[in-house]
């Protein structure tokens, strides 16, 4: 076998066998194909695309670089989820303990946030003392004592992976459905849950801008992990507005707290976090549609997925008397608040660009290495489609690292796409 062949091939549109594939990513893996090769096939994919069989070959030959988890250790039925990446998206603080409450174990292998998306091993740390750097042993006692627990992704998964992401973003070939496919089902099957729900976005702080590209790869990832032996379930979700109102580490673990005590109890937020769970519970084999859902909604309304987290919190080092008074949270020494200075309406929302600016106020990070405030962030007072009075609150941005907000305030600004209105007074 010889790259020069794999990448004529691909280039043809022609199929490559899983045999070839595997070579393909192992020599990569070991360094005997240098990146100017592997970047010509990855271009030649991105034009071409891949079939099913090739997809399917090539998530396994990823998740096989490196170590798959062995989750033997975890009590009853494993669930994993996996959302492509949001702003505001909290729905794994929620979902875990809901999940953990009606009895599936939730083991939950998490990445810090990179770029405009929040991490949710950022969001856990801005917990007072929360702790995601256990060893593999204290995790699986924790998840078989509450059902959940949180860890940092660690350890040597999927090194093809990582090697293939960084190339891949150095060279245009990101938005590509199978590798897109390939590379996040190759790390979620290497953390081995025996269910897997995956949250496919679409929209302005999306990968995916439109239903239905994430449409295409909702069905494409949920083909490949049937054929890797996973119950698996894609949903698709609108990221076209910031998911619930917070978005940086502890404003968003603050709203999660708040659906979990019952405060929240509509929205689209709420909502997908019920439809997610209950669709965990359904993989799990916990009951019809309708059964799940209305457990679901009865472990929060019970306060029994409070209790979850709490006590998680707790066995991970953190003070779990955020969940009953959550200005125990860290506090932000700054905040400004954007107005309307008209009658307006909001047309649309650029969340990526809202992400950036929650990055630029200290809640997130350019490079792996900086570090983030926990209590930066924004809060939002509107949503699409909303009417603002003028000098209502539109957007309350947060900060301590950062003082001056004039940057961040016009960029904030600039990502609403609004017109002027009129609100009737009475
Ligand atoms: N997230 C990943 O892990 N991989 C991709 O290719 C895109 C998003």
């Amino acid at each position: 076998m010889n790259i020069l062949d794999i990448i004529n091939k691909t280039k043809r549109s022609e199929p490559l066998s899983t045999k070839e594939i595997k070579w393909l990513v192992k020599s990569y893996t070991d360094g005997e194909i240098p990146d100017y090769q592997m970047s010509s096939w990855l271009m030649a994919v991105r034009i071409n695309g891949l079939t099913d069989d090739e997809t399917v070959a090539l998530t396994l030959a990823m998740r096989d670089s490196g170590d798959i988890l062995d989750l033997s250790c975890i009590d009853g039925i494993t669930a994993d989820k996996h959302s492509t990446g949001g702003v505001g998206d909290k729905t794994t603080l929620v979902i875990g303990p809901a999940a953990a409450a009606c009895g599936v174990h939730v083991p939950k292998m998490s990445g810090r946030g990179l770029g405009h998306t929040g991490g949710t091993i950022d969001k856990l740390e801005s917990i007072p003392g929360f702790s995601t750097d256990l060893p593999f042993s204290r995790f699986a006692e924790i998840v078989n004592e509450t059902g959940f627990a949180v860890i940092s992704q660690s350890g040597n998964l999927c090194p093809a992976d990582k090697k293939m992401y960084a190339l891949r973003s150095a060279t245009g070939t990101v938005d590509s459905l199978p590798l897109i496919c390939a590379s996040v089902m190759s790390k979620k099957l290497a953390t081995n849950a025996a269910c897997l729900l995956l949250d496919v976005k679409y929209g302005s702080g999306a990968f995916m801008k439109t239903s239905e590209d994430a449409k295409k790869l909702a069905d494409l990832m949920e083909r490949v992990g049937i054929a890797a032996g996973k119950k698996v379930k894609a949903e698709i979700s609108d990221m076209n507005s910031p998911l619930g109102k917070a978005i940086g580490n502890a404003l968003e673990v603050k709203e999660a707290i708040e659906i979990l005590q019952g405060k929240i109890t509509e929205g689209y937020l709420y909502e997908l976090c019920i439809r997610l769970t209950a669709d965990i519970l359904m993989l799990a084999g916990k009951g019809s549609d309708e059964e799940c859902l209305a457990m679901a909604r009865d472990s929060i309304s019970s306060g029994k997925a409070l209790n979850v987290l709490r006590r998680t919190i707790e066995l991970q080092g953190g003070d779990p008397a955020v969940c009953d008074d959550t200005s125990l949270l860290p506090q932000p020494q700054s905040h400004y608040t954007i107005r309307a200075s008209s009658d307006i309406k909001i047309n649309s929302i650029d969340c990526e660009e809202l992400g950036m600016v929650s990055l630029i106020l200290g809640a997130g990070r350019i490079s792996k290495e900086d570090s983030v405030d926990p209590t930066a962030g924004i809060i939002m007072e509107c949503k699409v489609g909303d009417k603002i009075a003028s000098g209502a609150p539109i957007m309350r941005l947060y900060s301590t690292v950062c003082s001056d907000f004039a940057d961040a305030a016009v960029r904030a600004q600039d990502a609403l796409n609004y017109t002027a209105c009129r609100i009737a007074t009475y």
